[in-house]
């Protein structure tokens, strides 16, 4: 079957993260839904596995995937895949050439290392016990890189520098998760009833939904009251949700919050 690129039909590999495990599935159907697009996982699929390949994908669905999944690593154009590296080799020799619809193959020229224009990715599946690791992967796979998640967003957003916090703040990786599962998109409008120190709504800010909520704690609310951090007794000026989101350039998708 021809693609309307004259390209056969391609499969797609994500290399997911192994943590939140039974979240991740839940994610990466939220986000192809809000493509369009069904889940649909290639033969001896294995949900907690680090590798998934996925079929009637294209490549703005892998790259419109890749923005907002914080449970994927990576994702690359499938290009050949074995239980052994001759099984490997097999595959590769298979794949059809006008799917290697590029201008540089059969690998001729220089590499550039410094910036490439496209790079090719083996990986080796050594299951996922960290105290039983194989001499050789019990599987491989060779493609073409296309994106990296958004693991980053973990960092970048962790509740450790974040400007207000509380003790029961959620923790940034399940903040962007549960954003994902709700399928948040620009201008939505997300209200959480139990915002706390509103993790989720600067999770849902970042994928531009406008954001509001309500607590019943009225020094949540406030930024009152003793603070959560080591070393500081009271909450400072400006501890609050609003902070939060300036914090992070997305204090124009806030709304308010309310005391119940
Ligand atoms: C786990 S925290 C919420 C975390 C928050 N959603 C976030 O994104 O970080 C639970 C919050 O629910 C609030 N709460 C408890 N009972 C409530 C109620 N009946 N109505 C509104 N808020 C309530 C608590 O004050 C607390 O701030």
């Amino acid at each position: 079957m021809a693609t309307t690129t004259g390209r056969s039909c391609l499969q797609y590999l994500l290399h997911l993260a192994q943590d939140h495990l039974d979240f991740r599935l839940p994610e990466i159907k939220a986000l192809l839904a809000l493509r369009g697009k069904p889940f649909q996982p290639s033969e001896n699929f294995k949900e907690k596995t680090p590798f998934w390949c996925l079929d009637g994908l294209s490549e703005e669905d892998v790259r419109s995937i890749m923005a907002r999944s914080v449970c994927t690593k990576s994702a690359f154009e499938l290009w050949g895949h074995g239980q052994t590296h001759s099984e490997l080799r097999t595959s590769l020799l298979k794949y059809p050439s006008e799917n290697m619809a590029l201008e540089y193959l059969p690998f001729e020229g220089t590499v550039s290392l410094k910036s490439p224009q496209h790079i090719f990715c083996l990986l080796e599946d050594y299951g996922t016990d960290p105290n039983n690791i194989p001499e050789q992967p019990f599987y491989v796979y060779f493609g073409r890189w296309i994106a990296d998640g958004q693991r980053e967003l973990i960092r970048s957003h962790s509740v450790k520098n974040r400007h207000f916090i509380g003790n029961t703040s959620m923790d940034a990786a399940l903040s962007f998760i549960m954003a994902n599962h709700a399928k948040v998109k620009e201008n939505d409008v997300v209200f959480d009833p139990f915002v706390g120190t509103g993790s989720l709504l600067v999770a849902c800010s970042q994928f531009k939904a406008y954001v509001c909520g309500t607590d019943i704690d009225y020094n949540i609310i406030h930024g009152k009251g003793r603070s959560s951090r080591k070393n500081q007794k009271w909450r400072g000026p400006d501890e609050n949700i609003r902070a939060n989101l300036r914090q992070y350039g997305t204090e124009k998708m806030y709304l308010d919050v309310m005391l119940v």
